[in-house]
């Protein structure tokens, strides 16, 4: 019990590694908090470093999601259903509400990608799919996650293949992530949210 214990607070403070500001500050020697959006994340590295620094960092945050909740099931051979989700929520809300930052963290789009291939990955399979539909269609990267996170519970129930706690678990993640887009929500509705630049449309 005492390792499990250990292994949940070790994944907070794993997630808690805040890549988007360790990596933003070591390739441009600018802190992410007060570049482009502010946001810690693969996002806004990317607009604000360059797509190889935004790149590593999306890499680096799915990660500290998906491996604490893939190991979970090999070194405690295949632990509750319940076990699986603390250590999920202690991987997003590490990343989302870091220690290191005084909790304030990103908006847990990569973390929370991580999480769900390893816990639920048919719908974060589907979820990536309306991410880069809503995204190539938009230029809009926060549309894209809204509607990726939307989806998730969505497929989740549609696929048949998960009982109600993992549908419940979705929703309230999803919703998550959605309340955390909050500002990039209200940027949208107004016109002022960034873009990029695809097919040579947009502006970056
Ligand atoms: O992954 C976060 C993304 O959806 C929005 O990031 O920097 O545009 O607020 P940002």
């Amino acid at each position: 019990m005492t390792t499990k214990i250990l292994y949940v607070v070790l994944t907070y403070l794993c997630g808690s590694i805040p890549f988007a500001y360790i990596i933003a500050k070591l390739a441009a020697g600018i802190d992410i908090r007060t570049a482009g959006s502010g946001n810690p994340g693969a996002t806004n590295v990317f607009r604000t470093v360059g797509a190889g620094a935004g790149s590593v960092t999306f890499i680096l945050d799915a990660a500290k999601g998906f491996l604490p909740v893939f190991l979970a099931r090999i070194i405690f051979d295949n632990p509750s259903f319940y076990y699986l989700v603390a250590v999920a929520a202690a991987a997003m809300t590490g990343h989302m509400f870091t220690v290191f930052l005084k909790f304030k963290g990103g908006k847990g789009v990569a973390t929370g990608c991580g999480v769900f291939l390893a816990l639920m990955p048919l719908p974060a399979a589907y979820a990536l799919i309306v991410f880069a539909l809503v995204f190539l269609c938009s230029g809009y990267v926060a549309l894209g996650s809204v509607f990726a996170a939307a989806s998730l519970p969505i497929s989740a129930i549609i696929s048949k293949s998960y009982s109600v706690e993992y549908v419940v678990f979705a929703f309230f993640a999803a919703a998550l992530v959605i309340y955390k887009h909050r500002e990039n929500i209200k940027r949208l509705i107004a016109g002022t949210e960034h873009r990029f630049k695809i097919f040579g449309s947009g502006k970056k």
